[in-house]
Parts: C-alpha cells; structure tokens; sequence
C-alpha cells in the first residue's frame, strides 16, 4: 500500500464487478442507439477506460476537460471549458463519465452546456457518489458506488495531481492534507 494511504475503500475486484455490471446495463440501455461517451478529464479516464472495454455495443468516446474557478479543491460552481469535445453532439445520445459526484456543481453546469448543444439525450454515468456533500440536485443514471464523506485517490482520482495511478480507491492519510 502506498505511505500516505490511510485504508483501501474499495478493492479491485469489487471494482471490476461493479464495472463489468455498468457495462452490461448500459449496453442494454443503449442497444440499438449510437451512443457518445464524453469522459471528464482528467479523473474518469481509468475508470472510462475499464468500461468501454466491458460494453458490447458500438460506441464512440469524446472528452472534455473543465476547471472549477478558483485555487481551493471546494467547488464554486464556476467552470471553465479547458478542452471542449471535438464533434458536435447534435443529436448523439450523449453519456457524461464522471469519477465523482461531490457537491454536484461541476456536472450540473456540464449537463446545461451539453443540453444547449441538442442532442438526442444526456445522461450521465459516475463511478462514485458522495450524497452528503451534494448542493444542487444532479440527475445521476449510472452510478457505481455512494461512498461515505471522505476524500479519496486512485483508480483516476487525484489530489494535487498525485495518486491516480493507485489501482484501488483509497482513503488519504488526513495528514496529507493538513501539511497542504
Ligand atoms: P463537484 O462539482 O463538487 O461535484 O466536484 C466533482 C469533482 O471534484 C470531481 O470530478 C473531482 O475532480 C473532485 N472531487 C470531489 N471529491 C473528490 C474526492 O474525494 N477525491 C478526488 N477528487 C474529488
Ligand atoms: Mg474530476
């Protein structure tokens, strides 16, 4: 285990179910349709990459990359576009992969933006939800675990840029944050 983890939350095999499971409901879901998946950078490209490889439909990716104003790690609700899709998304059936939904802000913008685009629909899919800490109401379809208010790195998540290599998803060392 890495120093600075305090615990494994979740381990990779219960990853892999989870993410097998996503596969198989979401090429249900849209079977017969051409579905778009638009991954969040930087965090959802492990966890993207584990879940087009457990689909079984056609599917094409995209990716944007948005920054919440502000140096602090708390969300404002403010994004800025850093890298916008390179397609448009008019009448795709559009799928946002998320690491995680936190206070809810970053998606809620993202869905107003992609929804201004007219696409077929917009749905999103995240691996990790923390309901306690949500601010505004973000219509979640695919989620893979709710997890308890605690700051965790790995498997795509990062602090500071650090950890998204970890191949489980951990809970930090608080002193980690403490020290900055
Ligand atoms: P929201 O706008 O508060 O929902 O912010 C979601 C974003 O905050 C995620 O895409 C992550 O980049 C980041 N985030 C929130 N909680 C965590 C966490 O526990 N670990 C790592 N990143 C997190
Ligand atoms: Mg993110």
């Amino acid at each position: 285990m890495h120093p600075d983890v305090e615990k494994v939350l979740i381990d990779r095999m219960t990853i892999d179910e989870k993410v097998r499971e996503l596969g198989g409901i979401i090429s249900r879901d849209y079977a017969g349709k051409e579905l778009l998946m638009v991954g969040i950078l930087k965090g959802a490209v492990v966890f993207m990459a584990d879940l087009i490889r457990n689909m079984n439909i056609d599917v094409r990716i995209d990716f944007m990359a948005v920054s919440s104003y502000g140096a602090s790690n708390k969300s404002t609700g403010e994004v800025r576009i850093l890298k916008d899709l390179d397609k448009s998304v008019e009448q795709r059936h559009v799928l946002i992969i998320e690491d995680i939904v936190d206070t809810g802000l970053t998606l809620s913008y993202l869905l107003e933006i992609l929804k201004a685009r007219d696409p077929a629909g917009v749905h999103i899919c995240t691996l990790l939800d923390k309901p306690s800490r949500r601010e505004v109401n973000v219509p979640v379809d695919y989620n893979g675990f709710v997890i308890p208010d605690e700051f965790v790195v790995g498997y795509g998540l990062d602090y500071n840029e650090k950890y998204r290599h970890l191949p489980e998803i951990c809970v930090l060392k608080k002193e980690i944050y403490q020290s900055g």
